[in-house]
């Protein structure tokens, strides 16, 4: 058992520090918002702190999920960041979405600070990340993923390193690329189904089982029937994912034609009022018509 810290109790890092917690590892957690890291506290029976680096401070492993690259930095840099606490050799483990050029630059502080970095993007969602059963997808050098994975393994399904640095941001750019397009065809067909006098929830239940399947039609075919997008991955996330994923296209030279599109459709969904709803929202823009 091991003694970590969570830094940033939201959707996905409040359930997934539990996780840490019922396996047995001696939890202490910071959240900006200090009443959820008081409640977290109070269900889990962990410690909480007033600062990243009060709360890094004797910590084997830090684990962070925050927002976007300027939350990350606010965490782990600066006087209360986390790097300013944590003791030679601990080991920094990021599970935010943010850009490979973050990871990289923190990768390399963390590096002249005598500290490990893995970059740990994750996916599956908050029922994932309520269930223990992510996708954790990682880069950094190998001593450092062979530390992080067996704590991981509290609240993943599969955990996997896949190069150095920025890798596991890169191979999470690429799920985001093939959900975005993935969720506006979901969308298109449940709402010609629906101008169609379809039965929703019994169309789902045939062809979810053919070749039209997918996590999205299985999980949020209910919500988006009933238009319900009070949970989930917010849309204000999905955009700041597009727009690293087509940053780092045109670095690539890499055309990303669909996604640039959908990214567009978000932006509306965002103008609708939507920032926090669910992805899936993207259904919403239709029903307009
Ligand atoms: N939700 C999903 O389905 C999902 C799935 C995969 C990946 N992700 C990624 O995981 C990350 C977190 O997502 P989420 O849905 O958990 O977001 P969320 O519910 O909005 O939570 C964000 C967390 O980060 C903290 N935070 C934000 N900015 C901060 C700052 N500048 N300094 C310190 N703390 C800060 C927030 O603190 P406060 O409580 O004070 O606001 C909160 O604890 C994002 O990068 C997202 O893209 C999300």
């Amino acid at each position: 058992m091991a003694r970590v810290t969570f830094l940033g109790l939201g959707v996905m890092g409040y359930p997934m520090a539990g996780h840490l917690a019922r396996a047995g590892h001696e939890v202490t957690v910071y959240n900006r918002t200090t009443s959820k890291a008081e409640k977290w506290a109070a269900e889990h029976g962990g410690r909480h702190a007033a600062t990243p680096r009060e709360a890094a401070q004797d910590a084997e492993i830090v684990f962070a999920c925050v927002g976007n690259d300027d939350d990350l930095r606010g965490v782990c840099l600066g006087e209360d960041g986390a790097f300013a606490g944590m003791a030679s050799g601990a080991l920094f483990v990021d599970h935010t979405t943010v850009s490979a050029a973050v990871t990289r630059e923190l990768a390399a502080e963390a590096d002249a600070k005598g500290l490990g970095f893995v970059d740990a993007p994750v996916s599956g969602g908050q029922a994932g990340a309520e269930n223990g059963q992510l996708s954790v997808m990682c880069g950094g050098a190998q001593e450092h993923f062979d530390r992080a994975e067996p704590v991981i393994d509290a609240y993943a399904k599969i955990c996997r390193r896949l190069g150095e640095s920025g890798a596991g941001q890169l191979a999470k750019m690429a799920n985001q690329i093939a959900i975005a397009g993935l969720v506006q065809g979901l969308s298109e067909s449940l709402a010609f189904a629906e101008k169609a006098g379809l039965d929703g929830r019994a169309l789902v239940e045939v062809i979810s089982q053919g070749a039209a399947g997918s996590w999205q039609m299985v999980n949020r075919h209910g919500t988006m029937l009933d238009d319900h997008f009070e949970h989930g991955f917010a849309v204000d996330w999905m955009r700041k994912d597009l727009g690293i994923c087509l940053d780092a296209a045109d670095e690539l030279s890499v055309s990303l034609p669909v996604t640039a599109l959908v990214d567009q459709f978000y932006k509306e969904v965002q103008q609708m009022g939507g920032g926090r709803w669910d992805t899936s929202s993207l259904i919403k823009r239709l029903r307009r018509n």
